[in-house]
């Protein structure tokens, strides 16, 4: 846990000097076509992946910091987002309710319970760490996910977490396809 914070610690200086300074530049048309996207209300939060990962250009791995070290990408604690949308920083100029929200859930002391969407089942092993060592993008498993609003449903363009989507990239890329490899 210590980790977590310290690399969350680490990165937000920059970030939240590039966020500020690239938010100086923004249209009031930008915010009304982001924000059309969040009709359905099954997370928590509205979280829009695109105005985050897309037009603040915020690297994946600076929310999903134990991406390459780790098994789990894992999900960031509300202390990341508050690092950025505390009193008196972003509000948010579109759903400033939603922002209201995180800032709820940090005072409270309350993880946002955030509905999981990628999940394999527990015979199966998947080790993020392997996979961005081997150079495969995020991309390549979960879409574009820089262009998507709220997440709610596996990307079309995503792979279906079945055996045979692991495996054919197995055989394409020359890694494993030893049973024991994946399952327990
Ligand atoms: C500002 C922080 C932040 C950034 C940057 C970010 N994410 Fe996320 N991500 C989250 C949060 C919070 C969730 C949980 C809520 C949700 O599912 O939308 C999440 C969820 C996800 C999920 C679904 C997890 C599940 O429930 O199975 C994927 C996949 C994902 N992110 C990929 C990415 C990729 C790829 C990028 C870069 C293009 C990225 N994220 C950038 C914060 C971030
Ligand atoms: C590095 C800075 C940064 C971090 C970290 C960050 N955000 Fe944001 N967030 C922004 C910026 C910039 C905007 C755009 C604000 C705007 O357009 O007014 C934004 C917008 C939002 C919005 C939409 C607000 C709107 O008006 O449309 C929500 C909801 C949100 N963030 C939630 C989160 C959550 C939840 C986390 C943690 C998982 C998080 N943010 C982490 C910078 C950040
Ligand atoms: C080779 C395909 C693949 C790649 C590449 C990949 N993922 Fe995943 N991702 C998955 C699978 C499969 C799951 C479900 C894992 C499980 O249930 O244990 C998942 C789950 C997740 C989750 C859910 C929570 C968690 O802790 O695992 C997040 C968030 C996520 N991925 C983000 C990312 C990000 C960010 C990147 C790039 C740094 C990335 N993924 C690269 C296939 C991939
Ligand atoms: C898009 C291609 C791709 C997909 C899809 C993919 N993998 Fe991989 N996988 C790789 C590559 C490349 C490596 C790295 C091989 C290496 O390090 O030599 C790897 C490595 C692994 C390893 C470590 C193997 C070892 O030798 O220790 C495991 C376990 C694994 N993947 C499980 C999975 C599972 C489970 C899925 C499906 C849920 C999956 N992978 C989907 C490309 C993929
Ligand atoms: C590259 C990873 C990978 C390898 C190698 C692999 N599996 Fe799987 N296997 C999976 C995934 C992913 C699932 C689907 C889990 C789910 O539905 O969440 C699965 C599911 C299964 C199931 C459950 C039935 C089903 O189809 O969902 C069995 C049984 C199984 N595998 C046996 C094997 C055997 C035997 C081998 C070796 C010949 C093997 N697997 C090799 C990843 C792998």
């Amino acid at each position: 846990m210590k980790r977590k914070w310290l690399a969350a610690g680490t990165g937000l200086v920059s970030a939240l000097g590039a966020v500020l300074f690239l938010g100086a530049g923004q249209t009031q048309e930008e915010d009304v076509a982001s924000g059309g996207e969040q009709e359905s209300q099954s997370q928590p939060i509205q979280f829009p992946h695109d105005t985050h990962a897309g037009q603040f250009r915020i690297d994946c791995q600076y929310c999903h910091f134990s991406a390459e070290r780790s098994v789990d990408a894992g999900i960031p604690p509300v202390e990341t987002c508050i690092g950025c949308h505390r009193e008196g920083l972003v509000a948010g100029r579109t759903h400033p309710e939603e922002v209201a929200k995180v800032r709820e859930f940090f005072e409270s002391n309350t993880p946002i319970p955030w509905r999981r969407i990628y999940k394999v089942s527990d015979h199966v092993r998947f080790p993020h760490l392997r996979h961005v060592a081997a150079g495969v993008s995020c991309q390549t498993c979960h879409g574009q996910v820089q262009e998507m609003g709220v997440l709610e449903s596996v990307a079309p363009e995503a792979g279906d977490l079945k055996m045979g989507w692991c495996v054919s990239c197995h055989l394409e890329r020359g890694a494993s396809r030893d049973c024991t490899v994946c399952h327990y």
